[in-house]
């Protein structure tokens, strides 16, 4: 297993479109591990994209587990992630492990429906609310390209300094 280098704002390279996984063996679960682990060691992370490690596969992973009172699915490995239903709207705070010194508030679904293949291959769909909901359209976001700094509603009154990390 093997922490990798996390791109950062404004790499290029975030802003390619990843293509679908058709081949489910040893060296795509070999990069799961390799992006879990590197998810892992950022700090406060709640979840990745393979677009963020420079590699554009559809994948993403997501774990909302550690927020308090937030429903979830707990560890999910996204492959091919399609959202098929959105409801409701929110505005939220994110943060990026791509864009270190900002977070941002975003507007996004309350609740969405999520069709994604797991690392096996197999099709499963999940519906996923709050924070979790967020999480899950920020990553499939950096899927296509897209980082929160491109959701804003005002760059000048929804971006904010990080001071550190929790
Ligand atoms: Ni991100």
């Amino acid at each position: 297993m093997a922490i990798l280098d996390i791109l950062t704002w404004p790499d290029p390279r975030l802003k390619e479109t990843a293509q679908p996984v058709t081949t489910f063996d040893e060296t795509l679960h070999a990069f799961i591990k390799d992006l879990e682990e590197t998810m892992r060691a950022g700090p406060g992370a709640v979840g990745i994209a393979a677009t963020q490690v420079g590699s554009l596969q559809r994948v993403i992973i997501i774990d909302a587990s550690s927020r308090k009172n937030v429903p979830h699915h707990g560890r999910q490995v996204l492959i091919n992630p399609e959202i098929t239903h959105w409801e409701g709207y929110a505005v939220g705070r994110e943060g990026c492990l791509s864009v270190p010194d900002y977070t941002g508030n975003v507007i996004r679904a309350e609740r969405i429906t999520v069709e994604a293949l797991d690392e096996a291959g197999a099709t499963h769909t999940w519906r996923m609310e709050g924070f979790e909901a967020r999480l899950a359209q920020h990553e499939i976001d950096h899927l296509d390209g897209l980082l929160f700094l491109d959701r804003l509603v005002s760059r000048r009154h929804d971006l904010y300094r990080r001071k550190r990390y929790d």
